[in-house]
């Protein structure tokens, strides 16, 4: 049984197998939860992710976490809101699915996503916590390696969309 939590913290700070960075596709760094992740970690995340090629939308990259207390960092691509009906849900969805692949398939045992696209990338929170939550809850109906999956909001307001989502049994 995968516990399912929301929390409110910085990212950076957590002590988690993974923790997963809302990218652009080009690996190389960014502004908002991208740039905190690059600046916490140091430049060994950036040589890292340079041999990496970037990455499309919807999928993911998994690198070391260098200073971060977390071990991994598991790099995914969120789509740019466009008013939804650009396939953004289905995006969205893929990156939490392929970043737990990528965590599964390394036997990791914890993870933490950010508010993915929320922020520059503007995808309305309340929708983008639904298929958050969504696609995490479907990946884990098949066990395996993960025993925690953390949301981890930035704000007050993500966290309550969260946890009104979590007490709602799937
Ligand atoms: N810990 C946890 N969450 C954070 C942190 C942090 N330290 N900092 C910001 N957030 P955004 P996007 C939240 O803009 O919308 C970058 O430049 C933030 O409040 O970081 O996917 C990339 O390089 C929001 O809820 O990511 C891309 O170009 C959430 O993280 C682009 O932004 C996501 O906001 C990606 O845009």
């Amino acid at each position: 049984m995968t516990t399912l939590r929301a929390l409110q913290d910085d990212i950076t700070r957590l002590h988690v197998d993974a923790i997963v960075n809302a990218a652009n596709s080009s690996l190389l760094g960014g502004g908002g939860v991208d740039g905190a992740i690059h600046r916490a970690a140091g430049p060994e995340l950036l040589q890292e992710c340079r041999t990496l090629g970037g990455c499309p939308a919807g999928q993911a990259r998994i690198t070391r976490g260098y200073r971060l207390p977390a071990k991994f960092v598991i790099h995914t691509v969120g789509p740019v809101w466009h008013g939804g009906r650009q396939n953004e849900a289905e995006l969205l969805a893929s990156c939490y699915r392929e970043s737990l692949a990528l965590a599964a398939l390394r036997q990791l045992a914890s993870i933490t996503f950010p508010c993915i696209s929320t922020g520059v990338y503007g995808y309305p929170p309340e929708q983008a916590a639904a298929v958050a939550v969504a696609a995490v809850r479907a990946f884990l109906r098949t066990p395996g390696s993960l025993q925690e999956v953390i949301f981890c909001c930035f704000s007050a307001r993500d966290l309550a969309l969260y946890q009104a989502l979590l007490a709602h049994e799937a």
